[in-house]
């Protein structure tokens, strides 16, 4: 781990510094795909609702969101804007290109440059922003995950917009090991965004590999996603610990490496409440190893 961009502080996680640039955020953000309907299609049953917890999380320091203008579509970006806008001092939006989402709710490739470049200027318009600080270039990969092949074309797209001064710095998202250094040998990579969580760990290696140069590694589904975690070991650990299995799966994810930024999501205020919670949580190496055993688990049963 490169030194200098996590700080110790406890409160949501402490800060981590994305390499290269001035953004500093609270490890502990939240993932705005919740907001949306059903399907993450259309508007949510309660707009308050969604509204109200975009204003807690930053009443409560999360100074991290992560979207798409393909959550809705556009609606999840349109709620952003409506809560927060203007937005506070230092308050970083991640927001992600390259699926667009037909009358049907399906989710389709949109990675032509034309189709990258109407992205960037819809996530602009509906934010309302003049330059959007990250921007992740998602592979739509297989169906459990990331496939290789090259993602140049698409990266190139991006580092173009870049140097056009409508997105700040780069990620990318859902991809493989390949992919990052691809992309790395296009422009500065400043984070990955992949599936991992207690129960997946397939991106172990490339974690510690971020890790030592410094880069963001952000777990979507860090909850389990549309499979919420369960677990009797996490349910056991969490008994123990008087704390909720959800609050033990992130407290897990924030001990597993200091580049880990956790982006959990949530229609709920208070779910939210009790997922930032979850950063007070200490973890002993005991109780490590033990959740750690939770991955053997399923990987053994897989085989
Ligand atoms: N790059 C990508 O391809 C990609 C893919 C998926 C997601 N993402 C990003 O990652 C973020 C996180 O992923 P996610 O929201 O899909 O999955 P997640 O954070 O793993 O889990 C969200 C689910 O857990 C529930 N939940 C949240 N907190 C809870 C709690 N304390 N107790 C019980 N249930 C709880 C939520 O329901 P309630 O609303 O009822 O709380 C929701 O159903 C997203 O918001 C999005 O920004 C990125």
């Amino acid at each position: 781990m490169k030194t200098g961009n996590t700080t110790n502080e406890t409160k949501l996680g402490g800060r981590f510094t994305f390499p290269g640039t001035s953004l500093t955020v609270q490890r502990m953000g939240y993932g705005a795909m919740q907001l949306a309907g059903p399907g993450v299609y259309g508007p949510p049953k309660d707009p308050d609702a969604a509204v109200a917890v975009l204003r807690e999380a930053i009443a409560a320091g999360v100074n991290h969101i992560d979207t798409s203008d393909f959550y809705g579509p556009h609606v999840t970006n349109q709620i952003i804007k409506k809560a927060l806008h203007p937005y506070p001092a230092g308050l970083v939006i991640v927001t992600k290109l390259g699926a667009r989402r037909p009358a049907d709710g399906s989710w389709q490739r949109a990675i032509s440059p034309q189709e990258l470049t109407e992205g960037v200027h819809d996530n602009l318009r509906n934010l309302g922003l003049e330059a959007l600080d990250i921007v992740n270039y998602r592979a739509m990969g297989a169906v459990h995950g990331p496939a290789e092949g090259s993602i140049t074309r698409e990266v190139n797209v991006l580092a173009d917009l870049k140097r056009k001064g409508l997105i700040r710095h780069i990620g990318v998202s859902n991809v493989t090991a390949a992919q990052v250094a691809e992309a790395q040998a296009i422009t500065d990579i400043v984070c990955v965004q992949n599936n991992y969580n207690l129960a997946n760990r397939h991106d172990d290696v490339l974690i510690e590999d971020l890790a030592r140069q410094g880069i963001a590694y952000v777990p979507f589904f860090p909850l389990g996603g549309f499979t919420p975690l369960q677990s009797s070991t996490l349910s056991a650990v969490a008994d123990r610990l008087g704390a909720t299995p959800m609050q033990v799966a992130l407290a897990w994810l924030l001990h597993r490496s200091p580049n880990l930024l956790l982006i959990p999501g949530t229609s709920s205020v208070a779910h939210l409440r009790e997922n930032l919670a979850a950063a007070e949580l200490t973890l002993s190496p005991e109780t490590l190893a033990e959740l750690d055993g939770i991955a053997a688990a399923t990987v053994a049963v897989k085989h």
